[in-house]
């Protein structure tokens, strides 16, 4: 035995050394991989369930006596599952009993030292999804409970999308199918829950699973009976009296139901008429109605049991004959003046043996079918009017009657104390104290309708208004009454302006002549009278005159002009509506007071007169004093000559037209000239006068004929025709 061992030792050292042998010797040999080729067995598409046989057969060349090693490495999907080292040419991979999820991409690789060479690609389809499996949790159930169903498929691999329906074995109608992809399991539980309706249930399922773009399905599988028992019957009325119920019968309407012993919460009982709740029970087996039967308790009842899922209804036409109809309110008239007979009258038609009242509101004023008086106002309101046979009692429609109380004159004033002002808001109220509501008022204005305001009550109405000018108001007031509208009193308002726009101006020119006259016209553009006007010059605070007037323009004169009455005038105006300290004052007017040209004209005769006088006297006093130097008369005679000249110059027309041409600077030329003015000079003043007046041209043009009446009465009475002279001219420039 021993040596059987040791034999059998040098044997395998002996093969070893072989096999390194021919290895070394191998590295010589050569190799070359001619194909390799995949196959599936029974083939490449299978039905779910049968056993693969996936195999990796290659064929290689070599010099070399003895088949080379070589690796065999199987992918599915591009991932590695399963490598083999060997010599044989073909090699196997065993699936038994392929499913969907062995679908797939497989390949296989050869590796020969440093050579490799890949399959195609070979798609394995395995078709089918084996049946599920459903299971039911009880194989009873009760209305309004629940089934839980579990669809598996054990074979397979998640995900697998489930259909599980709920089907009614008699009837064969799908009642609910609930669908789910189970991603992580290869069951799904679901619920499912049990109807009224339901009596034998049975759940299908069907598996489906993804493979590739393609979806395998499987067969519909069905699970166990459940048979359903009710939890409580459908509700039955009960209706008593029972046969022809008539109007005041005791009327009772009964619902009920059986409850089985397996429901786990006692149901609720709800009676309906229409949308409403007229009865209702919870803890107990039946729910009642009661009530005297009336013709409105027609209808149809609904009685509805309701537990948390379950609700169970029947329904009931309820029939009431009538005994007898509405009774009917009628009245004469509906609107009545105070005073007026108001009456009511309450029937039925086939006039049954009704006891009749009559209401106004809650209080019965009559207890006959038949309701006359006078009407006052307080009988407006709402009537009714009741039938009763023993218990049974209908009332009428409600009559609404109005009695209206004739308006009494309604009253008018305003609010403001005393005059109002123009442009100031005024309130005139209007008051019918006596008369039915709703009043409605009409402010007229000078007889037109200004507002119309209707009130609730028999306070005064106020209507807003805004005067400018004087003013007549009436009210009219209506109510309901059949009187014409009432007319209150006129009310007559007295609207002040006040006083706006103040203008001074001066008549005829603002030059005045010395000695002429001077008005002023102080006017306002609008304003009521009496108007206080006051004059101004300015620098003074105190007025100079003071008027007050109904119109709308005042004058203020001063005749025979001086130099005194220049400067600047102003004047003010105000009535009673003008607030003080804000009168309204005019523009300011400049007066100038110039000297007349033919004084002007004087006074330089008069100086150059003096002059030539001086100057005689001069040249007397001259020859003189020669005469005593015994010198030659004719010498005198030849320097008196030129200054005989120089007088003839200075002639008082030229003197008087050179005046004109600096007729702006009048008032200053005129300054010294007034003194002398006051000199007597009267008896060469009637010879100047007719020597100046042709020689003015501005007179010249247009008012020759009121110069002739001038010169003519002049010469009669100087001091009268003067006056009489500015004013005809003064109405010739106004026109
Ligand atoms: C599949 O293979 C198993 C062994 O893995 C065997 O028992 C079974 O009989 C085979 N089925 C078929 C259909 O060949
Ligand atoms: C083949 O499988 C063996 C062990 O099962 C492993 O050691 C070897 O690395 C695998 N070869 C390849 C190429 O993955
Ligand atoms: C559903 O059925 C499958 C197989 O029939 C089982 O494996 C699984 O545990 C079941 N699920 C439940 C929640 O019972
Ligand atoms: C009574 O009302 C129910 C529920 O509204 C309705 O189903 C039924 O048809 C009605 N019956 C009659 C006679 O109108
Ligand atoms: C109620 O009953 C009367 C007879 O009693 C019948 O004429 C009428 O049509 C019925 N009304 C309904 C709604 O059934
Ligand atoms: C009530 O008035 C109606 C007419 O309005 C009259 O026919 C009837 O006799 C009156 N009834 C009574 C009880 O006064
Ligand atoms: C009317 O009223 C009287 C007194 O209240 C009563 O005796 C009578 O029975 C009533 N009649 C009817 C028809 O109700
Ligand atoms: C208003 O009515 C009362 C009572 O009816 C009466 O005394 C009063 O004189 C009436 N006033 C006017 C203004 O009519
Ligand atoms: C203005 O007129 C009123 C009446 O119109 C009169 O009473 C008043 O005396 C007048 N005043 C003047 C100043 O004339």
């Amino acid at each position: 035995m021993q040596l059987g061992w040791a034999r059998a030792g040098k044997m395998r050292l002996v093969l070893l050394t072989l096999a390194l042998c021919s290895s070394l010797e191998g590295r010589e040999n050569s190799f070359t991989i001619n194909s390799i080729h995949m196959e599936s067995l029974p083939g490449w598409i299978v039905p779910n369930g049968w056993n693969v046989t996936l195999q990796c057969i290659v064929d290689i060349s070599t010099t070399s006596q003895v088949k080379p090693q070589h690796e065999l490495l199987f992918y599915k999907d591009d991932v590695l599952f399963y490598n083999v080292s060997s010599m044989e040419s073909t090699e196997s991979y065993f699936i038994p009993q392929a499913r969907v999820y062995d679908s797939g991409t497989y390949k296989c690789t050869v590796i020969l030292n440093n050579k490799e060479k890949t399959t195609a690609e070979f798609q394995l389809s395995v078709k089918g999804v084996p049946s599920p499996r459903v299971t039911v949790d009880k194989k009873e159930a009760i209305e309004g409970g629940i089934v839980t169903v579990n669809c598996s498929v054990p074979e397979e691999k998640p995900p697998i999308h489930f259909t599980i329906e709920k089907f009614e074995l008699n009837t064969k109608s799908i009642k609910l199918k609930k669908e789910k992809t189970s991603r992580s399991q290869n069951f799904l539980i679901l619920e499912f829950p049990v109807e009224e309706q339901d009596h034998i249930l049975v759940f299908r399922c069907q598996a489906r699973i993804i493979s590739g773009i393609h979806v395998e399905t499987s067969e519909l599988t069905r699970s166990d009976l459940v048979t359903v028992r009710t939890s409580f019957s459908i509700p039955k009325f009960y209706i008593s009296p029972a046969g022809v119920i008539t109007e005041g019968d005791q009327l009772h309407i009964r619902c009920t139901i059986q409850v089985t012993h397996l429901a786990m919460e006692s149901p609720e009982i709800i009676i309906q008429k229409d949308k409403a709740i007229v009865a209702n029970s919870r803890h107990s087996n039946e729910a009642v109605y009661s009530v005297m039967a009336m013709v409105e308790h027609n209808g149809n009842y609904t009685c509805k049991v309701e537990s948390s899922r379950i609700a169970k209804v029947s329904s009931i036409v309820v029939n009431i004959t009538e005994l007898f109809s509405k009774p009917k309110l009628e009245s004469s008239s509906t609107r009545l003046d105070q005073g007026e007979s108001l009456n009511l009258s309450c029937s039925i038609p086939g006039a049954p043996p009704v006891n009749f009242t009559i209401q106004k509101g809650d209080t019965i004023v009559s207890h006959t079918p038949n309701f006359t008086k006078i009407a006052s106002a307080w009988d407006s309101g709402t009537y009714t009017c009741t039938g009763a046979i023993g218990k049974v009692v209908k009332t009428s429609s409600p009559v609404q009657i109005t009695v209206c109380e004739m308006l009494s004159t309604p009253k008018i004033s305003h609010d403001a104390k005393s005059e109002i002002i123009k442009g100031q808001t005024i309130e005139i109220s209007c008051q019918s104290i006596n008369g039915t509501s709703p009043i409605s008022y009409h402010l007229l204005k000078v007889n037109n309708i200004l507002e119309s305001r209707t009130t609730n009550s028999n306070d005064p109405v106020v209507f807003k208004d805004n005067p400018t000018k004087d003013t007549e108001y009436q009210c009219i007031a209506d109510n309901c009454h059949s009187h014409i509208e009432m007319f209150s009193n006129v009310l007559r308002v007295k609207v002040i302006a006040p006083v706006d726009e103040v203008t001074l101006s001066i008549l005829l020119n603002n030059m005045v002549e010395s000695g002429e006259d001077i008005t002023l016209r102080c006017s306002v553009n609008e304003g009521s009278g009496p108007i206080t006007y006051r004059f101004y010059r300015e620098k003074e605070n105190k007025h100079f005159y003071q008027t007050t007037v109904n119109d709308t323009e005042v004058f203020w004169s001063k005749t025979q002009a001086s130099k005194e009455q220049e400067g600047q005038y102003y004047c003010i105006a105000f009535n009673r509506a003008n607030r003080a300290k804000h009168f309204p004052q005019s523009n300011v007017l400049t007066v100038r007071v110039f000297l007349a040209p033919w004084k002007k004209g004087l006074i330089a005769v008069v100086v150059i007169g003096v002059i030539i006088a001086a100057l005689i006297v001069g040249a007397k006093c001259y020859f003189l004093r020669k005469a005593k130097a015994k010198q030659m008369p004719v010498e005198m005679s030849r320097t008196a000559a030129p200054l005989l000249n120089s007088n003839e110059m200075s002639d008082p027309n030229t003197e008087v037209n050179s005046h004109y041409g600096y007729n702006d600077d009048v008032g200053n030329h005129a300054m010294k000239p007034t003194n002398e003015n006051k000199e007597p000079l009267t008896s060469d003043v009637e010879y100047t006068e007719v020597e100046v007046t042709p020689a003015e041209p501005h007179r010249a043009l247009g008012t020759k004929g009121t110069e002739t009446v001038y010169s003519e009465i002049r010469k009669a009475c100087p001091d009268f025709v003067e006056n009489r002279y500015s004013r005809t001219e003064g109405s010739l420039d106004g026109t």
